[in-house]
């Protein structure tokens, strides 16, 4: 038992020296590596797969975290959580590609694949895997349209300059999150 968790905290240290080094970035993306480097350190010590760059503001499941995957740049939104087991088909895992913007209070059940870009609506509920740069909503979720080269150009653009969308350029002191 000592020598489990002593192994845990040692994998946490090491995922912690792991983190890109902050001052490398540009200085918004520098100041969001620092804020959600801790979080990221810990879901990575469990095992689970996240690429550099990723936002997690919201949850991962802390049962099989290791079966979950985050690819560059993707943002996992605030009351968010990607889920990973579940009482009838058990253990599933669930990737989530790059420049991924998952919304506020979204959810993604176990053994959901998302293509990257892909966009899930605020409060949605994924129950499938969706092609890359698909807009999910609702309760189960559904494809509402498809990002255009644009749309998927300018998220690229935003995430890259680590820069938040839709603030309010008067206000650049407000939260980040
Ligand atoms: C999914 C989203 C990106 C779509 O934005 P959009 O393309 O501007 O969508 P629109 O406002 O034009 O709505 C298009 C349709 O989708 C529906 N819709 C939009 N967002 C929805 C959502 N979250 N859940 C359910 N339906 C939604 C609208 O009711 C509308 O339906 P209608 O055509 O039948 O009237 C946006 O609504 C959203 O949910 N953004 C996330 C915001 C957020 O979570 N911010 C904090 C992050 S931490």
């Amino acid at each position: 038992m000592i020598r489990a968790l002593a192994r845990n905290a040692l994998r946490g240290l090491r995922a912690l020296a792991a983190e890109p080094d902050p001052l490398a970035a540009e200085p918004d993306e520098r100041a969001m590596l620092t804020w959600f480097a801790p979080k990221i350190a810990r879901y990575r010590a469990l095992g689970a797969r996240i690429a550099d760059h990723v936002r997690l503001i919201g949850e991962l499941d802390s049962v099989n975290p290791h079966l979950i995957e985050i690819g560059d740049y993707s943002v996992i939104g605030k009351g968010s959580i990607l889920l990973t087991h579940g009482p009838i088909k058990g253990a599933r895992p669930v990737t989530i590609g790059r420049f991924v913007y998952i919304g506020f209070g979204a959810i993604v059940l176990p053994g959901v694949t998302l293509g990257d870009h892909c966009m899930v609506g605020a409060g949605a509920v994924v129950t499938r895997s969706a092609p890359a740069a698909s807009i999910l909503v609702g309760n189960p979720a559904r494809v509402l349209r498809t990002l255009t080269a644009d749309e998927r150009t300018h998220i690229e653009d935003t995430l890259r300059h680590g820069r938040v969308f839709g603030r309010d350029a008067n206000r650049p002191d407000v939260a980040r999150a």
